[in-house]
């Protein structure tokens, strides 16, 4: 199965897209197989394309999927996964996203901010773990621009072979680039959907889509690895908007990925709205692997809240990296973006243990390096 000629295809189509031998023996029975095997030899898909393979999926379709999904991700990393230390820094937030537990305006919320040298011994924990990149990961602070600076240059200094990811909302570009230079190599910061009008439906009116996009695209520019990303099934979503959000990962052509299933959190606007579904997001997270065969792509907290085996399956769909809890135990049940959030940590061996007997057990291993991405 060939993508048609007129086809337009994706800039990168003839270096990678080497596919492996399981694409050549897949027999697609329904119109989205097609469809996906069209994806995964680099056809560009219109808005309505999309929306007809999200509408008319099946079980079956991803049944067909995983499997090549899986060996794409194989083909490019192997068996490695790759851990990222997340250290959650301060739930303090001048945001107030409707749908999250941390906004400003959730006054039930008790507010942490970590020390430099607490933050700085999660880092030498993790690292005797072997992790090799850590994310601090806060809400949105103006006040802490250069007390974060201060921390990116430290952290680089005393832990010069491991990569450092930020992801604190959104900043001027000014000090996005101060940051970098400071030593910052990645940055994450979910686009959150890729409609205008559903951004306005999860957010306030003084937090914008057209800042979020002009935020991504600076960060990009400064040169950091970027990692967008959206919720599955977040309140008012439908699969107009979903193929919005993967028309936009093909044309921005992000590092990394992160998607999780929307939760509710109960001291929130959105509290009554259902959380997104496992087969869902799973399917989605295949079908970004074929679209974007070397992007980093977790298994995200949010989809191992919803089903115990949610990260495994996650990894089994195509992604490759899980970002264990590396804060202080006592502060962990304070970053409650949505109910229930998983908050067993990895600061002690046997977890990390653990973690890898899982991996194990399903083909993968964990890579102990930064695990740069190969975009
Ligand atoms: N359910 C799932 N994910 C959430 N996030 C925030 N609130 C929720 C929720 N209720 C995600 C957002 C944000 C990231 C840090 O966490 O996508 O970008």
């Amino acid at each position: 199965m060939n993508a048609s000629i007129h086809r337009t295809q994706n800039p990168d189509a003839n270096e990678n897209r080497q596919l492996p031998p399981v694409f050549a023996s897949a027999h697609p029975q329904t119109e989205v197989q097609q469809q996906l095997l069209q994806l995964a030899a680099g056809a560009v898909f219109s808005r309505a394309e999309w929306t007809a393979l999200l509408r008319q999926r099946q079980p079956a379709d991803s049944e067909f999927l995983f499997p090549l999904s899986e060996a794409l991700r194989q083909a490019h990393y192997g068996i490695n996964v790759y851990i990222r230390g997340l250290i959650e820094f301060t739930n303090d937030c001048k945001g107030d996203c409707l749908y999250c537990g941390i906004r400003r305006s959730n006054h039930s919320a008790k507010r942490y901010r970590l020390t430099k040298q607490q933050i700085l011994d999660c880092c030498l924990a993790g690292y005797k773990l072997g992790f090799r990149t850590f994310v601090l990961q806060g809400g949105e602070n103006p006040a802490a621009d250069e007390s974060l600076t201060r921390l990116v240059l430290q952290i680089k200094q005393r832990f010069p072979d491991c990569a450092l990811t930020l992801s604190a909302g959104e900043r001027p570009e000014a000090v996005y680039r101060r940051w970098f230079e400071a030593g910052a190599d990645r940055y994450l910061l979910r686009h959150e959907t890729a409609d205008p009008d559903h951004y306005a439906m999860l957010h306030p009116p003084q937090q914008t889509w057209q800042r979020r996009m002009a935020c991504l695209h600076s960060l990009k520019d400064i040169g950091y690895q970027v990692g967008c990303g959206f919720m599955v099934g977040s309140p008012g979503q439908t699969d107009e908007h979903l193929a919005a959000d993967l028309a936009f990962l093909q044309e921005f052509r992000p590092h990394m990925v992160g998607i999780g299933p929307f939760i509710p959190h109960k001291d929130t606007p959105l509290r009554s709205y259902p959380a997104g579904t496992l087969e869902l997001t799973l399917f989605l997270l295949g079908t970004i692997r074929l679209l974007l065969p070397q992007v980093l792509l977790p298994a995200t907290t949010a989809l191992g809240t919803i089903h115990p085996q949610g990260r495994e399956l996650g990894i089994r769909a195509g992604a490759n990296v899980i970002m264990p809890n590396l804060s202080p135990a006592d502060v962990r049940g304070n970053y409650m973006l949505y109910d229930n959030k998983l908050h067993t940590g990895c600061e002690a061996a046997e977890h990390l243990n653990d973690l890898r007997r899982r991996l194990n057990a399903i083909g993968c291993d964990i890579a102990v390096c930064r695990g740069d991405s190969l975009m």
